[in-house]
């Protein structure tokens, strides 16, 4: 699986925890991030490097686009380029959430480049015409994570004039995106109110792999199975390597104490 940063390893944990059996390597593109700002076809170029190189030095069975700017500009175009399956964020997210609304009222928020390409819009009505949708850019909450400030005051404040479109539309699910933006589900959540519900795509992601998994047969088993020995987990930086490993443990956990340098051509 892959991203620009550290937003992935909201759907790593979801995977792990969901699909301990299965080895799992993390590509996070630091040393190109954000992809939000980045035209469309710059991004989708980066995800087909990426996806080759997983395939070619990892041989792996399957993909995660785990990042929702390129699963927008890419995940059509990957799906079609390699034999392996792929899977991106912006269905599943999708998916949780028509089911989580009551009053038929939801909102996305997530980078300039994942808006502005229309993939959340077209999603939403695809999986429920009745839903009313309302949309919004959050540019800068990314650095935010990407520099481990996540409940800052500066960041609350930058929250309370983003998500302001939001609380006018008087939505009551808010579906986070980005996958960087669960590490702010807390400042997301003061500013929204008690009343919204935040639903992220990490969870229904990994539903998605294990349903695909099984389906096709694809899933590992191992003696002690589901327990998780013996699956090996990799992580990978093309930036600041010392920092992926730092700010990696504290969102995701020890394992990243491992984490790698990559260095592309
Ligand atoms: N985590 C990525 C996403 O889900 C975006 C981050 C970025 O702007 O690099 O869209």
């Amino acid at each position: 699986m892959f991203d620009s940063g550290f937003g992935g390893l909201t759907v790593a944990r979801a995977l792990i925890d969901l699909l301990p059996a299965e080895h799992l390597v993390y590509i996070g593109d630091t040393g190109r991030y954000p992809y939000g700002p980045r035209p469309l076809s710059e991004v989708r170029e980066f995800a087909r490097q990426i996806t080759r190189h997983l395939i070619d030095n990892h041989d792996v069975k399957l993909v995660i686009v785990a990042c929702n700017t390129a699963s927008a500009a890419a995940l059509d175009d990957l799906q079609h380029e390699f034999d392996v399956p792929i899977i991106g964020v912006i269905e599943p997210g999708v998916r949780s959430l028509v089911s989580a609304t009551r009053n038929g009222h939801v909102g996305v928020i997530g980078t300039v480049g994942t808006i502005a390409s229309g993939a959340y819009q077209a999603a939403v009505a695809a999986a429920d015409p009745g839903v009313k949708l309302t949309c919004a850019a959050c540019p800068g909450f990314v650095e935010f994570v990407e520099r481990g400030e996540t409940d800052s005051d500066q960041v609350h404040v930058l929250a309370e004039r983003l998500l302001a479109p939001l609380i006018d539309a008087d939505i009551d699910t808010l579906l986070l995106g980005c996958t960087h933006y669960p590490f702010l589900a807390r400042t997301i959540s003061d500013v929204m109110g008690p009343d919204v519900v935040l639903v992220s795509s990490a969870d229904e992601t990994a539903f998605s792999v294990r349903r695909l998994l099984t389906g096709s047969e694809l899933a590992r088993t191992e003696p002690a199975r589901g327990r998780g020995e013996g699956a090996v987990h990799r992580w990978y930086s093309s930036g600041d390597v010392s920092w992926f490993r730092e700010l990696g443990r504290r969102l995701l956990g020890p394992e990243l104490d491992h984490a790698e340098s990559l260095v592309w051509p």
